[in-house]
This record gives C-alpha cells, sequence and structure tokens, in this order.
C-alpha cells in the first residue's frame, strides 16, 4: 500500500487505516469488456464539442458490489436515478453536452416522463396498436425534446462499482482535454465497500451457516479525479447523509479534503424538496423548491450553470485563448 492512501480520510469522520491506493484497486478490478470502445467513443464525443460548448459528464444510479464470483447476490446503495435523469435533461436545454454515466435499468432522461407501454398504448379494433389520446399530447412534447437533444447525449451503461469506477476514471480524463469548458456532477451513489476477487467465493454463499462477510474499503476516487483525472474541470460532488446533524459539516469536510469545487449536500428524506450547495470559496447556497410544477434540479443546474460560467471566466483570464 502506499503512503498515499494509507490513513486517508475517507471523509466519513474516520481515518481508515486500510483503504488501498486507488492504483491497486485498478490493477486488481478488470475493467468492462467494451471500456476500450466506449472510451474512443467518449474521446470522438467530446473532441467534437464547438470551442464554446460545454460538455458535463453526469453520473447516476447506485453501484452493485457482487457478494460471489458467479453472482447471485450483491449488496447496492440507493440511487433511484432520478437525479442524474432530470438534471441531464435541464443541462441539455441549457446547451451542454452530456456524457450520461448511469446504472442499468434506472431511471433514464426523457422516457422518465412516459409511463408503461401496457398504460399508454391500446389495440385500437382489436388489430392496430396506437397511443391512448389521454396520453398523445404528452409523449409527442416528450419526442420532440428527445430528438432534438439526443445527438447531444452520450450515454454509457454500468451496474457494477468496478465498471462504474473504470468508466468514471476514463471518461474523466477525455474530459480534461477540453479544460475549464468541462464538468463533473457526480450524482451516483457510489460503495464505500467491495471485496476483492480474492476474498470472494467462486459459488453461491451456502445458507447452512451464517455468513462471514469482510469488505474492504474502496478507495476514495474524488482524490484522484481532482488531482491527475480531471484537473482542469469544474468537480461537483454529491453529499446523501440521512443525520441532518453532520450534513452541512460532511460536505465542507469533503471539499477540505478533495479540493474540489462544490458539494451539494442533502438529506434522504427531503432531497426533492431541498439541498445546500457548498462551494470551495466558502459560499453556501441553500436551494429550496416551494413549486409543485418545477424539479428541484432545474434550479439546481441554473446555479451550477452560474458558477461553472465564472470558473470559465476565470481560468480564461488566467490562460487565454490563444
Ligand atoms: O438517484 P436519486 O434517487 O434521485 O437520488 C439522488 C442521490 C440522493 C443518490 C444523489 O443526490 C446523491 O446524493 N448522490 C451521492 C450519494 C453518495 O454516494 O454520497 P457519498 O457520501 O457516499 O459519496 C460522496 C462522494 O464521494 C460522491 O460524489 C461519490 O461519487 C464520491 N465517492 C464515493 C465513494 C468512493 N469510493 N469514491 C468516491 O469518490
Amino acid at each position: 500500500m502506499s503512503d498515499f492512501g494509507k490513513g486517508a480520510d475517507n471523509a466519513g469522520g474516520s481515518s481508515e487505516e486500510n483503504i488501498k491506493h486507488w492504483d491497486d484497486f485498478y490493477n486488481e478490478v478488470p475493467a468492462p469488456a467494451n471500456y476500450a470502445e466506449i472510451i474512443s467513443g467518449v474521446r470522438k464525443f467530446i473532441g467534437d464539442a464547438k470551442l464554446e460548448e460545454r460538455v458535463v459528464v453526469v453520473t447516476s444510479g447506485g453501484t452493485m458490489v457482487p457478494l460471489e464470483q458467479l453472482t447471485v447476490r450483491f449488496v447496492d446503495n440507493f440511487s433511484s436515478g432520478s437525479r442524474g435523469a432530470a438534471s441531464t435533461e435541464y443541462f441539455l436545454e441549457e446547451g451542454y453536452k452530456v456524457v450520461f454515466l448511469n446504472r442499468q435499468k434506472s431511471i433514464q432522461p426523457y422516457a422518465r416522463h412516459i409511463s408503461s407501454v401496457l398504460d399508454v398504448l391500446e389495440l385500437d379494433g382489436g388489430a392496430n396498436v396506437t397511443v391512448k389520446s389521454c396520453h398523445a399530447s404528452k409523449i409527442q412534447t416528450v419526442l420532440e425534446r428527445y430528438e432534438k437533444y439526443k445527438t447531444s447525449c452520450f450515454a454509457i451503461t454500468y451496474e457494477s462499482l468496478g465498471d462504474y469506477l473504470w468508466f468514471l476514471k476514463g471518461v474523466s480524463t477525455e474530459l480534461n482535454s477540453i479544460g475549464a469548458r468541462g464538468m463533473l456532477y457526480l450524482a451516483a451513489a457510489v460503495s464505500d465497500f467491495y471485496i476483492p476477487k480474492n476474498d470472494m467465493p467462486e459459488h453461491k454463499i451456502q445458507s447452512d451457516r451464517r455468513p462471514e462477510i469482510t469488505f474492504s474499503l474502496v478507495p476514495k476516487m474524488l482524490r484522484p479525479l481532482v488531482k491527475d483525472w480531471a484537473p482542469e474541470a469544474y468537480i461537483i460532488s454529491f453529499k446523501l447523509e440521512t443525520d441532518p446533524n453532520i450534513l452541512l459539516q460532511k460536505a465542507e469536510k469533503a471539499l477540505k479534503l478533495y479540493q474540489h469545487n462544490m458539494v451539494i449536500a442533502n438529506m434522504l428524506t427531503t432531497r426533492k424538496k431541498t439541498v445546500t450547495a457548498v462551494e470551495r470559496t466558502g459560499e453556501v447556497m441553500k436551494i429550496d423548491n416551494d413549486d409543485e410544477d418545477k424539479e428541484i434540479e432545474s434550479l439546481i443546474v441554473n446555479l451550477v450553470k452560474e458558477k461553472h460560467s465564472k470558473y470559465i471566466q476565470e481560468n480564461l483570464t488566467k490562460s487565454p485563448l490563444p
């Protein structure tokens, strides 16, 4: 283990003795089979952005941690993908190109507005399938928006924690090529625990005795993300807690520790009504949504876009375009 990983604080309030260096994690966990193909697609997508265009990487959904090599059982982090999917739509409407790194079967942009096909379709006269008239206008609006923005969004799906962290590394490294115009918006719920392959049983754990499962700690990838992979980008992480008394202090601690740009703190039970954004500058901004017809993500994206504009401006002043 490197000295750097040893004793690093997990931003969880505890000093951890046994956190591996992130390189050890990547040496131990294989890349997804389609990794090279996906990253080359991302390179082209980002490379095609016009000089004035911005690109945001939105991560969304939970991460699955297998308990067995031939996986029957796993543990998961809570996230439906609603925050990431809604935010993706608002970023697209604000002119961003979006790399949407999302958990398989999580909530999807645009599709989230349409209920099950069994609810919206009907057999017309027993022969033709048609859209029920009560759903037609809503579906048309959603389809128009989807058609308008679909080429501005590059979607990548993952399932396991390992796949998520591989894609995060590859995508953020590509994002760094556009400097301050890049942004990371880390709304996915990422596990802090995993079982290394060598500690994992091959076959299904049997239920004839109490299972003994020992997790290892996942290195906090925000550290290499900020330091090595995308040091030029504007980086926002989310902080989810269930105890309101520790939420802000955890957000501020994460900013101090990882030196990124913003933490958006939210509580599990009130996350759709209120969030607090904390910038590294020390500015604390509470966002409350009292309007039933509005989604809180539209307010978050407005704020984040404004802060990102300022960041781009400051970085242009530092190193103006040739
Ligand atoms: O999807 P929804 O149902 O709409 O819910 C949205 C949400 C509540 C999941 C979202 O708003 C949210 O809070 N996401 C972050 C949840 C989370 O993982 O928080 P955390 O405290 O465990 O992690 C904090 C940050 O550290 C995260 O940005 C994470 O990307 C990062 N992290 C986590 C683990 C790890 N090993 N390395 C990391 O860098």
